[in-house]
């Protein structure tokens, strides 16, 4: 059997963070390269500073490594892209097609690309939307996105690249702080409520959005790797759901633990990009093709994160 070698890009993000140590543990400490523009403290195992948008340096790594699986992570996302509309274009594409055609060059068996429920946009069914529906999305983050999509889909007609996506919903997760997202309030909740203190959401009470627990975010992404390929029917990005809620339903659950705690209501830019989001999503052609099923809802989901932040605060505290 081959050894896998696996390089992830975007390594100090949300996901990638998570991620890098599940691989690791998969793969061994040694088989992972996280790569990241920045690095994280205390990483254990192998980091590399990588700009994607570099193709040699990116060959580099992948030619020194004899590299077989890429999970490519580094992206702007929504709100962020919002700011810098062409460079959050060109950043996005840049590093989609160096990931891609270094892939294609040199031989790379697996390729990682995450797609986003920001890929729909205006005329879609809000709930349950489906796997196949009109995409026009609102943001440049979800248009590249699209773009990703059908350039995945192509790079597999044309040449063959085993590459494999999901349209990820909101994760939320304790492990690490999400950058630039329309989803993010649902992280920042959490630390404001294990700190004591109240929070302000910049989406609205009935603001409902498909999200995800970390942990069956990361499972899903590696079930998908692990799935034989001809069971990969869709080669753009799968619809993954995890569970949907809205601002007021989570400060609820969260109000089981706090009694005392107080959410209010200022919108801004990302209420806009959140209305043109799906509010949940069909994601039965992943269940048939992968045997996707969540494990996490909206009640595990909070005690988990509670329970997981929690230590961290006090740890805080003490100092
Ligand atoms: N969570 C992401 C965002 O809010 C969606 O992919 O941008």
């Amino acid at each position: 059997m081959n050894k896998e070698i696996i390089l992830i890009t975007g390594a100090s993000g949300q996901l990638g963070t998570v991620l890098t140590e599940q691989l690791q543990e998969k793969f061994g400490l040694d088989n992972v390269i996280a790569t990241d523009l920045r690095s994280r403290e205390q990483y254990s195992g192998r980091f590399e500073i990588l700009d994607v948008t570099d193709m040699d340096a990116l060959t580099a790594i992948v030619l020194k490594n004899n590299v077989t699986q890429i999970y490519h992570l580094a992206a702007i996302l929504s709100a962020n892209g919002e700011k810098f509309p062409l460079r959050t274009w060109d950043i996005n594409m840049q590093t989609f097609f160096n990931v891609v055609e270094v892939s294609r060059l040199y031989k790379v068996d697996k390729v990682f690309f995450p797609s986003s429920i920001a890929v729909f946009g205006d005329n879609i069914q809000r709930e349950n939307t489906p796997q196949t529906t009109n995409l026009t999305p609102s943001t440049v983050y979800g248009m590249s996105k699209v773009a990703g999509e059908n350039w995945a889909n192509y790079y597999f007609d044309r040449y063959g690249l085993d590459i494999r996506s999901v349209r990820y919903p909101g994760v939320i997760g304790y492990q690490s702080l999400p950058g630039g997202g329309t989803t993010d309030y649902a992280v920042d909740i959490f630390h404001k409520a294990v700190a004591g203190e109240n929070y302000e959401s910049f989406l609205n009470a009935g603001t409902t959005l498909p999200m995800i627990y970390m942990e069956d975010a990361i499972r899903a992404t590696i079930e998908l790797m692990d799935a034989p390929k001809e069971a990969i029917t869709i080669r753009t990005s799968y619809n993954l759901a995890g569970m949907s809620f809205n601002p007021a339903e989570l400060a609820l659950e969260i109000k089981k633990t706090y009694p005392a705690f107080e959410i209010s209501y200022a919108t801004d830019f990302r209420q806009a990009i959140a209305d043109s989001w799906p509010m949940s999503m069909d994601d039965s052609d992943a269940r048939k093709d992968w045997n996707w099923k969540p494990k996490y809802d909206i009640t595990s989901l909070t005690e988990d994160m509670i329970k997981n932040l929690k230590p961290a605060i006090q740890e805080i505290e003490m100092v």
